[in-house]
C-alpha cells in the first residue's frame, strides 16, 4: 500500500487534524491528532483547509469541436487548478452529444486524461434544434446522468413537456437553460438603466422567468428531477421558492460571476462581460445571494465558458457570451461568502460539492473527510493573495472577467482518488 500524509490541515476549517491516505485504494485510510510521518509521501498543511474536491454541474469544455478554445485535457487541468474532482461538460459542442457514443467518448477521453471525472450531458433534443428529442433512454442506459440544450431553452412547451416525462421514466436530471427566445433576440446585456444608457439591447428578466414559472408548474404536474441552469434573477429566486414551498422537487444553480458581478461592468463595453443570461443588477445578486444562503438556490455552478479572443475581443454586441470559471469560482465564493461573514467552509463544501453530488447521485464525491471515504480532496490556503490573469490559466481561452482583481483563497493541491492532480509536488 503507498500512502501519503496530510499533516496539520483543517478539515471544513475546524480543527487541525492529521490525515493518512491509502494512495492504491484511493480512499482515507485514517485520521488522528498524531501526525503520520511514515508515510511514502507527507506533505505539512500548515493548518490550511481541506474540502471535498469540488463538483461542477456546468462547464463547457468545447471538446469536440472547438479544440482550439479548450479541450477534455485542458479543461481538466483547469478543473483541477480550481480544485474540482468532478465537472459535467454541457453537449452544446460540435457536433452535439445527441448520441451514446459520442457521450462515452467525453467520458472516456477524460478518464484516459486522468485529471478529473468529466462527465457528458447529454443533448434533451437533437443537434440543439428543438424539435426532436433524443434517445435519453439509450444515454441515460450508458450512464449519462443530466440532460440539458444549455446554450439554448427547450422553449416549446409541449417539447418541454415530453422531455419532462423521459426523463422522470429514466430517472435523469433535466437541466433547463431558462430565456424564452422570442423576448431575447438581438439581446446583449440584462434589459435596464445600464443597457439604456449604453444603447445595448436588453434581455429582460421575465425572458428567465417566465420560463422557470412554467418549468415548476410542469414539474409539479409531470414529475422529474428538474433542475435550473443560472439562475440570475430576483425573480427567479421568488418563483424557486414558490415551488419548493409547495413542495415541487425543483433545484437550482448560481454562477460566481452573477454573485459577484452586475451590468455596472458593461460600461467600458468589454466583450468579456458578455455572458448569458446577462449580469444584472445589484439587487438581483443580493437576492441570489440570499438564495444560496437559504437553500432556494442549491448549488454554485460555474458555466465555465471559454472562447478565443477573436470571438471576445470585439464590439460588445459581436461578442460571444461566456466567462471563465474553473479557476476563479472558489475564491469568488470565498469572497463572497466566507471573507464577509455571511457563511463558512461547511458551507462552501456544501454547496460546492455536496449538494452538486447528490443532485446528479454521484456515490464517491462531495463525501464527508471521514475514514473509508474516497480521497476526493481539495486543499485551499485562504490567505494567499493571489491576482486572476487571463493568460496565466490552465484553461486554453483566457477570458476571465477578473483580470487584475485580487484575491485571498488560493487552492494549493487536489487529489483525485488520492492522486495528486494539482499543486505543487511535495516530499
Ligand atoms: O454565456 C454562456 N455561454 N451561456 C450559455 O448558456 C452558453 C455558454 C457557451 O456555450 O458559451
Ligand atoms: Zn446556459
Amino acid at each position: 500500500m503507498t500512502t501519503l500524509a496530510l499533516n496539520n490541515v483543517r478539515p471544513y476549517g475546524e480543527d487541525a487534524t492529521n490525515i493518512l491516505i491509502d494512495v492504491t485504494r484511493g480512499v482515507i485510510e485514517a485520521i488522528g491528532d498524531k501526525r503520520f510521518d511514515d508515510a511514502d509521501e507527507v506533505i505539512d498543511c500548515g493548518g490550511n483547509v481541506l474540502l471535498p474536491g469540488l463538483v461542477d454541474m456546468h462547464v463547457h469544455l468545447r471538446e469536440p469541436g472547438r479544440e482550439d478554445t479548450e479541450t477534455i485535457a485542458t479543461g481538466s487541468d483547469a478543473a483541477a487548478k480550481g480544485g474540482f474532482t468532478a465537472v459535467f461538460t454541457m453537449a452544446n459542442t460540435n457536433p452535439v452529444i445527441d448520441q451514446p457514443f459520442l457521450a462515452e467518448a467525453v467520458w472516456e477521453k477524460g478518464q484516459t486524461y486522468g485529471k478529473c471525472d468529466v462527465y457528458p450531458v447529454g443533448s434533451i433534443t437533437q443537434g440543439l434544434e428543438g424539435e426532436q428529442l433524443t434517445e435519453i433512454g439509450l444515454m441515460a442506459r450508458r450512464g449519462v446522468r443530466m440532460f440539458s440544450d444549455d446554450g439554448k431553452c427547450v422553449n416549446d412547451p409541449q417539447l418541454m413537456r415530453r422531455a419532462i416525462e423521459y426523463a422522470k421514466a429514466h430517472d435523469v436530471v433535466l437541466a433547463q437553460h431558462a430565456e424564452d427566445h422570442r423576448m431575447t433576440s438581438g439581446a446583449v446585456a440584462h434589459e435596464g438603466e445600464q443597457a439604456a444608457r449604453l444603447g445595448l439591447r436588453g434581455w429582460p428578466r421575465v425572458a428567465e422567468e417566465s420560463i422557470v414559472a412554467r418549468d415548476a408548474i410542469m414539474t409539479r404536474d409531470y414529475g422529474g428531477r428538474y433542475h435550473l441552469c443560472h439562475a440570475s434573477t430576483e425573480g427567479t429566486v421568488q418563483l424557486l421558492r414558490f415551488a419548493k414551498d409547495q413542495g415541487i422537487e425543483v433545484t437550482a444553480e448560481v454562477t460566481p460571476h452573477h454573485l459577484l458581478l452586475t451590468d455596472e461592468q458593461l460600461k467600458t463595453y468589454d466583450g468579456l462581460y458578455r455572458v448569458n443570461p446577462p449580469l444584472r443588477e445589484a439587487r438581483d445578486a443580493e437576492a441570489l445571494k440570499q438564495a444560496l444562503l437559504d437553500g432556494t438556490v442549491d448549488v454554485v455552478a460555474t458555466d465555465h465558458a471559454p472562447h478565443g479572443s477573436e470571438d471576445k475581443c470585439v464590439e460588445f454586441e459581436h461578442a460571444k457570451p461566456g466567462m471563465l470559471g474553473l479557476e476563479t469560482s472558489l475564491a469568488v465564493v470565498h469572497r463572497v461568502f466566507v471573507e464577509t461573514g455571511l457563511a463558512d467552509w461547511r458551507f462552501v463544501a456544501k454547496v460546492m460539492s455536496e449538494r452538486p453530488a447528490e443532485i446528479l447521485r454521484l456515490q464517491d464525491q462531495g463525501r464527508p473527510i471521514a475514514v473509508g471515504e474516497p480521497a476526493n480532496l481539495v486543499l485551499v490556503d485562504p490567505q494567499s493573495p493571489w491576482t486572476a490573469r487571463g493568460e496565466e490559466m490552465a484553461s486554453k481561452a483566457s477570458n476571465t472577467p477578473y483580470e487584475g482583481i485580487e484575491f485571498s483563497a488560493r487552492v494549493t493541491a487536489t487529489w483525485l482518488r488520492g492522486t495528486q492532480t494539482y499543486g505543487a509536488q511535495q516530499d
